[in-house]
């Protein structure tokens, strides 16, 4: 039995009457509207899917989703999360043709299905910008988090099946985020440290992830940040166990709506250092330096070609930036591109270090990034999380100094 409420069009499409993936897609969408009791679909402005990389798909994946591909085609604007690979310069990056062949299978379902192939977990800022308040179905942890929390949009931590099922349906259930009665802040986060660097914000995110676990940080006592450090943080924060929701007084929209909960926590220099010494580890050789965790803007690309000019990556490690194809686009005709391309990096557009396939190719990784140290662990490689310039000099000298 149906617990929702469904419109007669809604029931048509659960019945098949507009194709297979939207019956599945329907079916989908139901069963998470009953088990979260939902009372109705809501209409979604767009979408952005996971689950592209085919090292994570596997063949079940890409079957799943070529069945789909046959009738379904999007109803919303829908981006792509990260492919497991650079699409056009994947040889570069070391992938095989065994895996291209398989992950290019991937990318041409989801061409189509009527999908953007944007290839990034940074959307925002490559088109798919929602409006304040409106619904979005969106997957992808760090850009559900800057969805709600910096743009003000409301959307679910969807998975791969359920985005891509409401991307068929252009409906998503309306429970959890997307009701203003869950929007509501319940831990207060007092800052007290200086955050100097990009990676301070990813210590921070980790700090405050742990002592928010599944909580809605409302947080007080940061006097301005820039849209790369919020990105940095979303991805932090939610990584290492907040929900995908926080207000910073004074920065995100409707911190002013508002009160600072009565349950309260700090942060203090002694946290930062903390969060460092948790996510590093020993280790002083390094053999990859990846930067674009969250996807690098372009004025972080700019800041790389910057660092890197006029100098050499060292012949043991691998330097690489992940973007989006879109902001590549940008570097190349500011002339970035060439800079570090020159120095010895390579681009890693379309792909990131959580998705390619890296595991066992590399032992040690250093990063700007908080959470690309969490799934850099899960792919059995040491960590080092610091700033741009001590990642560049990583990246040079091939050590960790
Ligand atoms: Fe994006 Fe991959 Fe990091 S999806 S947030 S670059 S782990």
């Amino acid at each position: 039995m149906i617990l929702m409420h469904l419109t007669k069009e809604e029931e048509k499409m659960l019945n098949g009457e507009e194709g297979y993936a939207v019956r599945k897609s329907m079916e989908i969408l139901v069963a998470l509207g009953d088990i979260y009791g939902a009372e109705r679909l809501i209409k979604v402005g767009s979408v952005q899917v996971a689950g592209v990389s085919y090292h994570n798909l596997g063949d079940a994946g890409l079957e799943f989703l070529n069945e789909l591909a046959k009738d379904g085609r999007v109803k919303v604007l829908t981006t792509l999360n990260p492919a497991g690979m650079d699409l056009e310069n994947w040889r570069q990056l070391g992938i095989s043709e065994e895996f291209a062949e398989k992950q290019n299978m991937v990318i041409d379902a989801f061409t189509r299905m009527g999908i953007l192939i944007s290839c990034t977990c940074t959307p925002y800022l490559i088109g798919n910008l929602p409006r304040y308040g409106e619904h979005v179905a969106w997957s992808e942890s760090s850009a559900v988090t800057f969805a709600n929390s910096v743009i003000g949009a409301k959307t679910n931590r969807e998975g791969g099946p359920s985005a891509l099922a409401a991307a068929f349906v252009g409906k998503t259930p309306c429970y959890g985020l997307h009701l203003d009665e869950n929007r509501v802040p319940d831990i207060h986060v007092k800052v007290n440290t200086r955050l100097v660097n990009i990676s301070d914000w990813g210590a921070l995110g980790y700090s405050i992830g742990k002592k928010a676990e599944n909580k809605i940080p409302y947080i007080t006592g940061i006097k301005d940040a820039e849209v790369d450090e919020l990105k940095s943080f979303c991805a932090s924060v939610v990584t290492y166990g907040a929900k995908p929701l926080f207000y910073m007084q004074g920065i995100t929209p409707g911190s002013e709506m508002h009160q600072p909960p009565k349950d309260a926590v700090t942060v203090e220099d002694a946290d930062i250092r903390e969060a460092y010494e948790n996510i590093n580890d020993e280790v002083e050789n390094i053999e990859l330096v990846c930067v674009g965790c969250p996807h690098c803007s372009i004025k972080e690309i700019a800041a790389i070609a910057e660092l890197v000019k006029g100098r050499k990556i060292s012949a043991n490690t691998e330097f690489w930036v992940a973007t989006s194809r879109f902001a590549k686009q940008l570097a190349d005709k500011r002339g970035y591109t060439e800079v570090i391309e020159r120095a010895g990096g390579k681009f890693a557009c379309d792909t990131c270090m959580a998705v390619a396939p890296l595991k066992g190719r590399f032992k040690s990784v250093a990063t700007t990034s908080a959470k690309g140290c969490y799934y850099s662990r899960h792919n059995k490689m040491l960590t080092k999380m610091g700033s741009l310039e001590e990642c560049v000099e990583a990246a040079v000298t091939g050590k960790w100094s």
